[in-house]
């Protein structure tokens, strides 16, 4: 079986679909390769991720890696949410076939855009090296 079981579950019923209208911080990236988009908006308060809602237009795994990922983040302080890798994100789904990899860093990179757009809203100084590009394989996109 290709997909694990955690996979088709989140794949089959994700969690936290949609969009906060009101949300203090929208992150979007995309993959050039193969279009796939991804957004995510953010409810925050007093430094902690009170809601997480995506939109997904791309694969199966980027869809399963972003649930996965917004019911990780949920509830949590920003500072944790910004080491979510894409690796933890593939652990927590019990794994992704190799070539789906680089789904998962779809759902890492919005996140840390969503936050670093609520900094900026907000005039809140960062540290840039918490968001640098980082150093996972990009590219790839054999569906
Ligand atoms: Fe493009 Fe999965 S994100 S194929």
């Amino acid at each position: 079986m290709l997909y694990s079981e955690v996979v088709m579950d989140h794949f089959m019923n994700p969690r936290n679909v949609g969009t906060i209208a009101d949300a203090d911080g929208v992150g979007e990236v995309g993959n050039a390769k193969c279009g796939d988009i991804m957004r995510i908006y953010l409810k925050i308060k007093n430094d902690v991720i009170e809601d997480v809602k995506f939109e997904t237009f791309g694969c199966g795994s980027a869809i399963a890696s972003s649930s996965m990922a917004t019911e990780m983040i949920k509830g949590k302080p920003l500072s944790q949410a910004l080491t979510l890798t894409n690796k933890a994100v593939a652990e927590a789904l019990d794994g992704l076939p190799a070539h789906k990899l680089h789904c998962s860093v779809l759902a890492e990179e919005a996140i840390k855009n969503a936050i670093k757009n609520y900094y900026d809203k907000n005039g809140i100084e960062y540290n840039e090296e918490q968001f640098k590009e980082s150093a996972h394989e990009h590219g790839h996109c054999d569906i």
